[in-house]
């Protein structure tokens, strides 16, 4: 077990939605779980006139993200944690003078014994990002003269390749690649790391993980939402840049990387950045027209209720033409996915929730059964991310009774059938990872360029082409019908008629 060293967390942007909704709840069972050092104070740091007593109460006493996770047993003990936390109101804004934060922070690591341990966590709008950087280093607080100086660096990093170099770059100024962690909640879920452990710790796997046994990949990360409050947000940045190029480009990576030589940070990371760089970029306009298309969601009704177009939506300009469903098509210029083509889409106001990866087994070499409509639906073995976690293997078996009549059956399992499952929130697990120093499901710089390099030109060829390759599609519906041509040569999309939901409208793994 690593140690997790006396420390103290600074939140930038503590009175923003992600410190309630998020990183206070996970560090509240941090806490419970006896995970955090014996010395530990969080200081949220924002514009918003409070004290300390008033952001306790925002984001522990009164906060309905945490309450609601909290039993009345536990009444006393979540005073004890919210004791831990205090906050500074930086005044009018981010660029004012940090002589009174660094006071501050030397005060409390005096007070709570916290040995000069600082995480500096940035969840406030990316573009002051560096600006926090130099005005923490000319405060002096970037030293590590007394104790270690981390950075965790929220997403989006960066709009493009271009920004996301200089924003490297701008950080570079003031910090180590090894001080900083470019956060991804993605590769904190318990079933995202779990690619790298099926793949690698199994003989059965690996033999097949290639082009002679696998047909095609298949991604798809559905959300039944739409944009919520954060039109004006999207409205900038769209499916592409929101879910793909980050969350879902590290799935892609964990799928097409080479075994690493062993499980450490780096070498893991290094084989990552292999794999996005062995992605084949679509250079030219026709090739992206041909292999993309995006989509945004119409105002309809779904279960009697009318549901708004994104049009329609807070924030969001009522002529865009950002998508808010993108479904690509795209290879791997390598020697083990050699003419493999991995489909992946993305799209808010779907029919569920879902995100898994389906990978489609090629059919036998000679078909003895051949009459079985058992091989169009081929050996697939589909990795549910979320929710309803799991592994499902789907294979022929011989129907009972005369002849040889095939069936496909299943193979599964299930996160919520192992005993001791205690699946950890994401950011939980990377915050504490964080804390002992680990970095390997942390985002590395040239894992991020990597990522917009592929990126790139699409959206340039969007942004010249805004009309061309966009289609409506109706709020609760797949995205727009012509992405089923865009897989057409493979079978079609793992879509509704063959996924179940339960009550609440979550997909079941089936
Ligand atoms: C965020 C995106 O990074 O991930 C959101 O900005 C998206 O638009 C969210 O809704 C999805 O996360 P999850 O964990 O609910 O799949």
């Amino acid at each position: 077990m690593k140690k997790t060293l006396n420390q103290m967390l600074i939140i930038f942007g503590a009175s923003g939605d992600l410190t309630a909704r998020k990183l206070i709840p996970a560090i509240y069972n941090l806490y419970k779980g006896q995970h955090l050092p014996e010395n530990f104070v969080v200081l949220g740091v924002s514009r918003s006139n409070m004290g300390s007593e008033e952001f306790r109460s925002k984001v522990v006493l009164e906060s309905e993200f945490l309450q609601k996770k909290i039993a009345k047993e536990e009444k006393d003990f979540v005073q004890k944690f919210a004791d831990k936390l205090y906050y500074e109101d930086l005044g009018t804004d981010y660029d004012a003078s940090y002589e009174k934060l660094a006071k501050r922070i030397n005060q409390l690591d005096e007070e709570h014994g916290t040995d000069g341990n600082l995480i500096f966590y940035l969840s406030t709008p990316p573009s002051l990002y560096e600006t926090i950087a130099k005005n923490l280093h000319d405060a002096g607080l970037t030293k590590e003269e007394k104790g270690w100086r981390r950075l965790i660096v929220e997403k989006p990093f960066g709009y493009d390749l271009k920004s996301a170099k200089a924003l490297n770059d701008g950080l570079h100024y003031y910090f180590n690649e090894e001080q900083v962690y470019r956060i991804d909640h993605y590769l904190g879920k318990e079933t995202v790391q779990n690619l790298l452990v099926t793949r690698f710790s199994n003989s059965i796997f690996e033999p097949l993980w290639n082009r002679r046994y696998i047909h095609h990949v298949e991604i798809t990360n559905a959300e039944t939402v739409g944009v919520e409050k954060r039109g004006g947000y999207y409205d900038k940045s769209g499916a592409l840049r929101d879910m793909f190029q980050s969350h879902l480009m590290q799935i892609v990576s964990l799928i097409v990387m080479e075994p690493p030589i062993s499980s450490d940070a780096e070498e893991i990371r290094d084989e990552k950045v292999k794999a996005l760089k062995s992605l084949r970029i679509m250079k030219d306009e026709e090739t992206i027209i041909k292999n993309t298309l995006r989509g945004q969601y119409v105002g309809s009704t779904i279960g009697g209720k009318k549901v708004k177009g994104y049009r329609e939506e807070e924030g969001v300009n009522p002529e865009s033409t950002t998508e808010t469903f993108a479904a690509l098509k795209f290879y791997v210029d390598n020697w083990r996915w050699k003419d493999v083509p991995f489909y992946v889409r993305t799209g808010k106001a779907m029919p569920t929730k879902v995100t898994e990866v389906v990978i489609h087994f090629k059919t036998p070499h000679h078909e003895v059964f051949k009459s079985q409509d058992v091989y169009k639906k081929d050996n697939k073995m589909i990795i549910r991310i979320q929710p309803d976690e799991g592994i499902l293997l789907k294979f022929g078996v011989k129907v009972p009774g005369l002849g040889f009549h095939v069936e496909q059956a299943n193979m599964d399992f299930y996160y919520s059938d192992l005993d001791s499952a205690q699946v950890m929130d994401a950011y939980e697990r990377l915050l504490l990872d964080a804390m002992q120093g680990d970095t390997t499901l942390y985002a590395r710089a040239d894992e991020v360029e990597a990522a917009w390099r592929f990126v790139d030109p699409i959206l340039e060829c969007w942004e010249n082409n805004p009309s061309v390759n966009t289609y409506g599609y109706a709020a609760g519906t797949w995205g727009p019908k012509n992405s089923d041509e865009l897989i057409e040569d493979s079978f079609g999309w793992r879509n509704p008629g063959d996924l179940l939901t339960d009550e609440s409208g979550f997909c079941i793994l089936c």
